[in-house]
């Protein structure tokens, strides 16, 4: 009896996955308000953060980007890329703004939670490599992560 004959199809290359990190400053103001809920139930919630004023932030928005690193290049993306659509899709969209006044907090409140999803949902139309995550320092002792992942909701 004769062993079966192995496959001549190669075994699929690979190569190595690498991430890229690249941090970004800016200032924005917002004020936490929800128009689901009472002025008391706004001022209880949120507390000072619901200040009808508002208050501000210097931001720091880091994004990191994976994929294979290029044989040629040896990089993961042209870093030249990622600045070109940070520089226009969230440097010139964000900072100096009062994140209430946009369009996107017109009916979510603008914590720092939904501030950082909208920034994830904009890199993830970034073509030069794959969006793993976003993390955004509000201050130097509160910080948010969102990497895409969903999760079911009761009721
Ligand atoms: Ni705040």
């Amino acid at each position: 009896m004769t062993a079966p004959r192995t496959s001549n199809i190669p075994w699929p290359s690979t190569t190595p996955q690498a991430y890229l990190s690249r941090r970004y400053h800016l200032c924005a103001s917002h004020r936490l308000h929800s128009e689901a809920y009472t002025v008391e139930q706004n001022q209880s919630t949120y507390g000072k953060c619901n200040n009808p004023h508002g208050h501000g932030h210097n931001y720091v928005i880091e994004i990191t980007v994976g994929g294979p690193v290029d044989a040629t290049t040896g990089m993961v993306c042209d870093l030249g890329e990622l600045e070109a659509f940070a520089q226009t899709n969230l440097l010139d969209r964000f900072d100096q703004m009062n994140l209430n006044m946009l369009d996107t907090f017109r009916d979510v409140v603008s914590t720092t939670e939904n501030f950082t999803i909208e920034i994830h949902r904009v890199f993830a139309g970034f073509s030069g490599a794959k969006l793993t995550r976003v993390r955004v320092e509000e201050t130097s002792n509160n910080s948010f992560e969102y990497t895409g992942r969903m999760q079911f909701q009761k009721g």
